[in-house]
């Protein structure tokens, strides 16, 4: 996408003058999945793939949202700031955001005109909901002079997804989009929020996303349920060990107190949510030191745990992943993002790029009826 032509697109609609453009970018999580939300690690790469976000203020009082993807257009009243509009509805995203700026008492002091335009494919779990909410975010903070700082806004763009989206999330998507450097994987501990760039130099292997095209709808519920169930095996560990989080237990210690989790479910959710920590922190661990071979199976480790204990994964996950280990040269395979549908993240090796696009390609859609999209 070109911001020249963008904002020959905002002209177009909304008239000659001024035009400033932001850009925030999508997510692909390299493992760490169903952590956030606990205090555990997480370690995502920001995309080339984003949200756009043009704006001008202007001397009327309402706000104009309107999107180059969708068609759903909005005129928003500042008495109508802070409702939430119909479910559904693509305007939630960017509303809900200002409406963060609102409920802190910053004062938007004009309204304006919006325009979105992104190339995250949307439900391919690649966060192109965060995008947006943190493209306004930086997009409303910048325009109206806030001077909030950028970890503030990532907040406020999680926020914006609990308010208005309704879904309870962790803050790894809102901080990818927010903090992601060129080149670098984020390692995220979602509890203090410090983290670690870490070079992503990976000599002779490309990250390979398979879009399984069968959408994944994270406000459908179950990853409410997901959320509700970690708290519910918090409980359970409690009488044993003083915890506030799966995060606050090791490995180990979970193995010697899983037995106190009366409900089997909760307690493979939990034993989802401790192991992948651990994966995270040997995954990255691994890779400093080079061992790329044992980051994906590590990968390999996640997807079982997140297929078999979390249940998030879902026919389509399962059989791109399943197609993809089949062929040479690929090192690991996995879901990314919330699951249940979506994407996944591989890694491959260059020299067999090619036959996984086209051996996984061809092998899914003959599975599942369903032609899936890839991105390198
Ligand atoms: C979604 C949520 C994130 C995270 C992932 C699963 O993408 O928005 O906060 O919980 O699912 O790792």
């Amino acid at each position: 996408m070109d911001i020249e032509i963008l904002k020959n697109e905002f002209i177009a609609r909304y008239g000659e003058g001024d035009v400033a453009g932001y850009f925030s970018p999508g997510r692909v999580n390299l493992i760490g999945e169903h952590t956030d939300y606990n205090g555990g690690f997480v370690f995502p790469c920001a995309l080339t793939f984003g949200t756009y976000c043009l704006i001008r203020k202007t001397t009327n009082s309402f706000f104009r949202f309107a999107s180059l993807n969708l068609e759903q257009v909005e005129k928003i009243e500042p008495e109508a700031f802070t409702t939430p509009l119909k479910k559904g509805n693509w305007v939630n995203y960017p509303l809900g955001t200002i409406a963060q700026f609102v409920k802190r008492g910053l004062k938007i002091s004009s309204g304006a005109d919006i325009l979105i335009a992104g190339n995250v494919p949307s439900g391919a779990g690649l966060s192109s909901s965060a995008a947006l909410e943190v493209v306004t975010a930086v997009a409303i903070n910048d325009t109206f002079g806030f001077g909030l700082e950028q970890l503030e806004l990532v907040k406020m763009a999680q926020k914006a997804e609990h308010e208005f989206a309704g879904v309870n999330c962790g803050i790894m998507d809102q901080f990818a989009s927010g903090m992601g450097k060129k080149d670098h994987a984020i390692f995220l501990n979602c509890d203090t929020l410090s983290y670690d760039l870490v070079p992503i130099k990976l000599d002779g292997v490309k990250i390979v996303i398979g879009n399984t095209n069968s959408p994944h709808s994270l406000d459908s519920g179950k990853y409410n349920e997901r959320v509700t169930q970690c708290k519910a095996a918090v409980e359970a560990i409690k009488p044993y060990k003083n915890i506030n989080s799966l995060a606050e237990i090791s490995w180990d210690e979970f193995l010697k107190l899983e037995d106190k989790i009366a409900d089997d479910v909760v307690k493979r959710r939990a034993r989802h949510v401790v192991s992948e920590i651990k994966r995270t922190t040997d995954a990255v661990s691994e890779l400093k030191a080079g061992n790329l071979e044992v980051f994906g199976s590590l990968m390999n480790g996640s997807h079982n745990s997140l297929r078999d204990d979390y249940e998030v994964t879902g026919n389509e996950l399962d059989t791109m992943v399943d197609e993809a280990r089949k062929i040479e040269g690929v090192i690991g395979s996995r879901m990314t993002g919330g699951g249940f549908g979506g994407s996944t993240v591989s890694l491959v090796k260059d020299e067999a790029v090619q036959n996984f696009i086209e051996t996984v390609g061809k092998n899914y859609q003959e599975k599942t009826g369903l032609k899936p999209e890839f991105y390198v």
